[in-house]
């Protein structure tokens, strides 16, 4: 925990932001997996840490801005809790850990609620995302659950939004904590793959390193040789040499701060020539978007760098041609990177992502746009000094993906269709990582892992 002073500060700032009314603020509670005390492991909602810092289920705060009260709504432990569980501080002392003297028992906050509204107050909600947090504000505030989110406070929103986007220093360290954690995650599985080992068993490896340096995992591994799927986890499929492992892990330190990367490297001892070609082209994509972070600049501008790049390299090796700014106008460069080049980074993996991309990625003046790949941008608005985002380009070769764009007549002018086809079973890279903006461009998060080609085959030899 940061010290309270930090807490107390940030509590204040989002007091003047809003100017009145009240704020609500729910931590979560514990999930059941299959039976009630059968828990996933605990992950508290990531606003309450960075407002009131307490890692413990069950607890609810209002900041109420006229009347100048920070209250914390929290039960103490029964005796059965304590002989299970062990003892845990009062209430009163976890709440003066974080610059809080007011406490009362969760049942309380139902009439302070009733009380604020009957007297023409507003009640300022994040929209929930958990099915315990929506139903209690659903009895609460006399709304619908699927009716709940559509009332969250926008003003709320925005002023959380604004204060989380920009990384204090402590909090910079704590994420280059987490980067680092990160990195020795990868440095493990690209030392550690073997032909024969499944998938499952190097993500194992990975999750024991993220548990063991006082966190978790920040969300959950995708590791596989078939990385041309983007989000596809670990299974116990074997791995072999002459394939690639794609790895996108992190870890998130004990404070609940993320990494996040990716690396891609053989099974075998070296890349073939044409997978250490492809790497080349998703590695000068990578180099040429971070050159290009800077404030001021949006990120939607720094993506279409990077599928510029990605174009680039693929018409030196034939797959693509025509005009490259072209290729990209009309998106021909979605055949083989469908996604976004990266997002924000903080106390979520994608920062925020709970409070909405509209205001987290993107501005009044920017929406988001509804296009195959930009809609899958999270990210498009200026940077800003303190931002942590991830540059993650990547190549994809999803074979029903080429032979649907190839049946509607598309992208025939940017696209060698016939030298296509020889990427069918190639897969998928991604090369990713965490940068700070910084005021005249960024700074690469954590120690320097190891990422050119060469670098990484020295590693698996
Ligand atoms: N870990 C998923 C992503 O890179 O966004
Ligand atoms: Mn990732
Ligand atoms: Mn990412």
């Amino acid at each position: 925990m940061f010290d309270k002073q930090i807490y107390i500060a940030r509590r204040q700032k989002l007091k003047q932001q809003l100017g009145k009314g009240l704020i609500l603020l729910l931590g979560n509670e514990e999930s059941s997996m299959n039976y009630k005390d059968n828990w996933y492991h605990f992950r508290q909602d990531s606003s309450f840490l960075y407002f009131f810092g307490l890692d413990k289920p069950g607890l609810a705060a209002v900041i109420d801005i006229d009347g100048d009260r920070d209250i914390l709504f929290g039960r103490e432990l029964t005796l059965d809790e304590i002989v299970w569980m062990g003892p845990q501080a009062s209430i009163a002392d976890q709440a003066a850990q974080v610059g809080i003297t007011d406490v009362e028992p969760p049942v309380s906050l139902a009439s302070v609620l009733q009380k604020a509204r009957s007297s023409g107050h507003t009640i300022h909600f994040l929209p929930p995302y958990r099915p315990e947090n929506i139903q209690k504000l659903s009895g609460w505030l006399g709304l619908p659950p699927a009716g709940v989110k559509e009332h969250a406070s926008v003003p709320l929103i925005k002023a959380v939004v604004a204060q989380r986007s920009i990384k204090s220093s402590e909090e910079v360290q704590q994420i280059e904590q987490a980067v680092d954690l990160t990195a020795a995650m990868h440095l493990a599985a690209i030392k550690g793959a073997k032909d024969g080992m499944t998938e499952a068993q190097l993500a194992g490896v990975l999750q024991g390193i993220a548990i063991g340096g006082g966190g978790n995992l920040s969300f959950p591994t995708i590791l596989t040789v078939h990385g041309q799927v983007l989000h596809n986890h670990y299974s116990t499929t074997v791995m072999h040499e002459g394939q690639m492992a794609l790895c996108d892990a992190g870890a998130e330190n004990a404070m609940h701060y993320a990494g996040d990367m990716t690396r891609t490297f053989p099974v075998g001892k070296k890349f073939t020539a044409v997978q250490k070609e492809m790497y080349e082209i998703v590695l000068s994509a990578q180099e040429a978007a971070i050159a290009a972070l800077k404030p001021g600049v949006l990120f939607r501008d720094v993506h279409f760098i990077a599928c510029e790049k990605l174009v680039e390299g693929l018409k030196a090796a034939g797959v693509m041609k025509g005009d490259v700014k072209e290729a990209v106008a009309a998106g021909a460069h979605t055949m083989v990177f469908q996604c976004g080049l990266g997002h924000m980074m903080g106390l979520d993996v994608h920062d925020m992502e709970d409070l909405g991309e509209p205001y987290v990625g993107y501005t009044e003046d920017l929406k988001k746009s509804t296009e195959f790949g930009l809609k899958s941008l999270r990210l498009g608005r200026a940077l800003e000094p303190g931002f942590v985002v991830t540059i993650e380009p990547g190549l994809y070769f999803i074979p029903e993906l080429m032979d649907l764009r190839r049946s509607e007549g598309k992208f025939f002018d940017f696209i060698n269709y016939d030298k296509l086809e020889a990427f069918r079973a190639f897969g998928g890279i991604r090369i990713e990582e965490d940068l700070l903006i910084t005021a005249d461009g960024s700074r690469l998060l954590g120690k320097p892992l190891i990422k050119r080609a060469e670098e990484i085959e020295a590693a698996r030899g």
